[in-house]
């Protein structure tokens, strides 16, 4: 058959993949990127199904316009006013999850050659979707606190890349956040001439799960020229909705608006209106600081495991919130390699290197620890350690 050419390099994603292997449920799995199941708010659900059909009844189940739910927009655009930010309820188009967004801005920006940097590390599904538009990725490195701002001025003078895409909070895979510091840096260095061809996206679907430390806001409040925000509802709501949306300057939405159109005509009004009834009837700051102590907790309890059962030479991120944690080996250990081995011991993880454009990354590692409780995560990471000392002694 005479597939497109994009089809040539496009590749599955490799954690779906690993997700087969981790079927087997004897098998501690700190491999997915999975919310808890147990915050889902399955009885108010049912409550706010039956509401919703009961009020708008047919309404729930007819198309309807592309932009989205006016309710749901209005309830987005509300919420990032705590930042000072006022985007009008226009200014917000619903998607079917933040990885259509992804595909929208994709699709309203990128010729094939274009250049777009990523970060080092950087989300998978954020390669793979802009891969298939023929992209040159140009990666910049991942700190501590946030992008090398030095790297990426240095980057946006060079090679005029149309996008620079980024997850400032709590990063996957890396669990990095930016500083204040280098969220005014990056604000600054897009303002300049250096970064005048390029649309910075910024994508947070984990911001609101922070656990330790202070909310800091995001790079948009110190932008002065055009960007767009990918929002999402699937970690403090629930994934299987499969809402988001991407908040961004009124010309940028009516060119995605043009595109979505052509994709999927909008997303599930279903969806869209029980959802809202959800956000109406109940408290989500409430909801989400559930969230945010199971979090906390299973994340402490992965950072005081690895604390006593990793040998000290591997290197762990403790982020201050999100769902993974990332992990350096050893100089000259294979993270690939390790992967077979913890397997055996029945623990799986995601190794790095599809994280990376350039095939590097062979050392690291993600694990999550939204998915298990803190008895499996100590377990599986007592396992996890055990594997890597053997395979430093080997
Ligand atoms: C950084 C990032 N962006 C986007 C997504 C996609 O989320 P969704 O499409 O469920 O909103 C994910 C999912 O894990 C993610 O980690």
């Amino acid at each position: 058959m005479r597939f497109a050419t994009r089809m040539q390099t496009a590749q599955r994603s490799f954690i779906r993949e690993i997700l087969k292997v981790t079927a087997d449920p004897q098998i501690i799995s700190l491999a997915g990127g999975l919310p808890s199941p147990e915050h889902f708010p399955c009885a108010a659900f049912v409550e706010a199904t039956r509401a919703e059909l009961g009020d708008a009844g047919p309404a729930c189940l007819q198309y309807s316009t592309t932009e989205g739910h006016p309710e749901l927009r209005a309830f987005i655009a509300k919420r990032y006013e705590r930042w000072g930010l006022n985007f009008s309820p226009d200014e917000i188009l619903i998607t079917t999850g933040s990885q259509q967004g992804l595909d929208l801005l994709a699709k309203v920006f990128l010729d094939p050659g274009d250049a777009v940097v990523v970060e080092r590390p950087g989300y998978l599904g954020a390669i793979q979707t802009f891969s298939l538009f023929g992209v040159r990725f140009t990666p910049v490195e991942l700190e501590d606190d946030g992008v090398d701002t030095a790297a990426l001025e240095q980057v946006l003078r060079a090679e005029r890349p149309k996008l620079y895409y980024t997850v400032p909070n709590f990063q996957n895979p890396s669990g990095v956040t930016f500083s204040q510091d280098k969220r005014v840096a990056v604000a600054e260095i897009m303002y300049s001439p250096s970064g005048e061809d390029t649309v910075l996206i910024e994508d947070n679907p984990y911001g609101e799960l922070r656990f330790l430390g202070q909310d800091l806001p995001p790079i948009r409040k110190f932008m002065r020229k055009p960007s767009a925000l990918l929002g999402s509802f699937s970690k403090i709501v629930a994934p299987g909705l499969r809402i988001g949306w991407i908040a961004a300057d009124k010309e940028v939405i009516e060119q995605c608006v043009t595109v979505k159109q052509a994709a999927d005509l909008h997303t599930s009004t279903f969806a869209q209106r029980v959802l809202a009834r959800f956000l109406r009837d109940n408290d989500l700051d409430a909801h989400i600081e559930k969230i945010r102590k199971t979090y906390g907790e299973r994340r402490q309890a992965m950072v005081e495991a690895i604390r006593e059962h990793f040998p000290s030479q591997a290197k762990a991120t403790e982020p201050e919130g999100g769902m993974f944690l990332w992990i350096t080996l050893p100089e000259g250990c294979s993270s690939l390699a390790l992967f077979d081995a913890a397997i055996q011991e029945k623990v799986a993880f995601v190794p790095g290197v599809p994280f990376y454009t350039d095939g590097s990354g062979e050392r690291t590692l993600r694990l999550n620890f939204s998915n298990a409780t803190p008895e499996r995560i100590t377990e599986g990471i007592k396992r996890l350690g055990r594997a890597i000392g053997r395979m430093l002694e080997s």
